[in-house]
């Protein structure tokens, strides 16, 4: 059976969402954990706190095979926060995170998202698939959106804001390297169709509005390609002079 790009992603979302119950027993030790009642026998170590979370995101948050589960590892820990909070208020929508976050405060969101932002870890637990065509023109495309954008169509640079290195700037731009591009590619789509919402204004819904399917694929593809090094860390706040104004970052 042949998936066109959507339902293909949608299976994968949806596989996604079942390896969840998998995850069960897990995520009620997590939840007991939050209770005081659980409290005298379960050690409050990150480490224990983060457990429920390892199962998509990886021991060391470096992600998972599953296409669709990211890295979170090395993520400025500002960023990390505002999308633990945007899943708890409904502004990010995959059922999981949602339930997961739902009771805990910001003060332990941010000490989860600390925590994920200085774990390094050495490798990706993907590789960019080579197996599906990527024809010359999609690649130039991909990488001309990526360093260039298309003043035409009215799309920034990723890099402009993302850094020339790809790896994110201090405290909430996060970096786009070692995502796949089902990731990066749903995720611009849920900017388009509205089901991802960032602070006002939203730059990045505004620049997705202006990616057609194709350009979403092609640079989508591109930065899956880039390669990931475990020391490349965010660049300094102010690193960067915003094209546009995000209300994610402060200024
Ligand atoms: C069932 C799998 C699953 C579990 C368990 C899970 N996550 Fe996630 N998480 C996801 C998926 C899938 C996404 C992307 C969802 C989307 O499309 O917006 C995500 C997104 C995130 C993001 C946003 C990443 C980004 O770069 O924008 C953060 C932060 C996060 N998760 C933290 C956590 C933490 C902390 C825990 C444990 C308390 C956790 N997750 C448990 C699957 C999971
Ligand atoms: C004007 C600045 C700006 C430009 C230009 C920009 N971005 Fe972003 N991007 C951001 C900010 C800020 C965020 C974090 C939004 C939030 O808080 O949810 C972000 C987040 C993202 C995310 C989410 C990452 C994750 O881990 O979930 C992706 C994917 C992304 N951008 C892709 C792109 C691509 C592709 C381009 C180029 C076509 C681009 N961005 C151009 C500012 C920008």
């Amino acid at each position: 059976m042949k998936f066109s790009g959507f339902s293909m992603r949608l299976f994968r979302a949806l596989r996604a969402y079942f390896v969840f119950s998998s995850a069960a027993a897990t995520f009620s030790a997590f939840c007991a954990a939050q209770t005081p009642a659980a409290q005298p026998s379960a050690p409050d170590t990150m480490a224990a706190r983060v457990k429920a979370c390892a199962v998509c995101h990886g021991p060391q948050g470096e992600g998972t095979h599953n296409d669709y589960f990211p890295r979170l590892a090395g993520k400025p820990a500002g960023y990390l926060a505002e999308q633990l909070k945007n899943f708890r208020a409904g502004r990010r929508n995959y059922p999981p995170m949602n339930e997961l976050v739902t009771y805990l405060s910001g003060d332990y969101l941010y000490e989860i998202a600390v925590y994920y932002s200085k774990l390094r870890p050495s490798h990706m637990p993907f590789e960019p698939s080579v197996s599906e065509p990527f024809s010359p023109s999609r690649f130039a495309r991909g990488q001309m959106l990526a360093q260039e954008g298309d003043a035409a169509k009215g799309i920034p640079a990723c890099i402009a804001c993302h850094h020339q290195t790809l790896a994110g700037v201090q405290p909430s731009i996060p970096g786009l390297l070692g995502l796949s591009a089902d990731y990066i590619s749903a995720q611009l789509g849920a900017w388009r169709s509205g089901s991802r919402r960032a602070a006002a204004p939203d730059c990045m819904q505004a620049i997705a509005a202006h990616l057609s399917d194709a350009d979403i694929s092609a640079v989508a593809r591109w930065l899956s390609m880039q390669v990931y090094h475990s020391d490349l860390a965010p660049a300094p706040a102010g690193s960067v002079q915003l094209s546009l104004q995000c209300g994610s970052v402060p200024h």
